[in-house]
């Protein structure tokens, strides 16, 4: 029997304990702070960081949206970014990627203070998560994590495989899973026989970027499926990189899209911003 992972359901729940934790700090007169940057028009995006205003609004975060021309500079954000690094109610700082193409991406990256990075993309936040420090961990793989714990879904010694290799995604969840005594293999683009190696996972992280690409015959029989893809249908609706129906039949636990991972890569970014506002990634700034 296939048992789903409702990512929506686990995140009203995270939000309602966060909820009351950002109370109490208001109370005490802090209340957490994000900034959020948002470069272009990309409707994708805009979506993207809708969605991040109106969780914050739930939990009571506080957050303003800095929206800019598509033809900034990278000079113009980077003095932004500059400005809310040295303004000290603002917890947290979330350029939302892809950038233009006049941007260098990781240059932006890196002029985040890692201590407001609820990214966790920062190269010294990267370096403390690969040694597996206190820091903040990228949102996305920092929700898969917590739906797999919510479930006791055990991790040790099992075979993850990844597909796909993304700074944001596909590198940092096998980091995670290995820090959680998984046996990682990461597979991508160039990988000969893919479906070889998928048939081998005991849980499967598929985070492509192509429509239904996945199905049943790349599972193996009560496989954990991970559907990390958003992909927008010609009538507009969201789907996954995984076959969802097919791949139901074999997986033990699985995740639907949308209500899977999506929401919670916004629910970890409310938990990041409460740990930026808490002080807790001690990092210069
Ligand atoms: N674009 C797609 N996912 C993300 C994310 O997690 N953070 C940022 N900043 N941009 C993204």
């Amino acid at each position: 029997m296939t048992t789903l992972l409702n990512g929506k359901e686990l995140s009203e729940e995270l939000k309602q304990k966060m909820k009351i934790e950002v109370d109490e700090l208001k109370e005490k007169g802090l209340t957490p702070h994000l900034t959020v940057i948002l470069v272009g028009d990309n409707p994708a995006s805009k979506s993207y960081v809708r969605g991040k205003e109106k969780a914050c609004a739930v939990t009571g975060i506080s957050s303003n949206l800095i929206e800019l021309p598509d033809d900034t500079t990278e000079e113009e954000l980077l003095s932004i970014i500059e400005e809310q690094n040295n303004d000290d109610s603002v917890h947290g700082i979330l350029v939302q990627l892809p950038l233009p193409d006049q941007m260098d991406e990781q240059k932006i990256i890196h002029a985040i203070s890692p201590a407001k990075d609820v990214d966790g993309f920062h190269p010294i936040n990267v370096g403390k998560m690969m040694t597996g420090e206190d820091t903040f961990i990228p949102c996305t793989p920092y929700g898969i994590l917590t739906m797999l714990q919510s479930k006791d879904i055990s991790l040790e010694g099992k075979h993850a495989v990844i597909i796909g290799r993304s700074n944001i995604v596909g590198k940092p969840i096998g980091l995670l899973l290995l820090q959680e005594n998984a046996t990682v293999t990461y597979t991508h683009s160039r990988t000969k026989n893919l479906q070889e190696i998928t048939k081998q996972a005991d849980i499967l992280i598929v985070a492509m970027g192509r429509a239904h690409a996945i199905n049943a015959d790349y599972i193996k029989k009560d496989a954990v499926v991970i559907d990390v893809g958003i992909n927008r249908k010609d009538d507009g609706k969201l789907t996954g990189d995984v076959d969802f129906e097919s791949a139901k039949e074999k997986a033990s636990f699985i995740t639907p899209v949308p209500r899977g991972v999506g929401p919670m890569t916004i629910t970890m970014l409310l938990k990041n911003t409460i740990k930026a506002a808490k002080g807790l990634n001690h990092v210069e700034r």
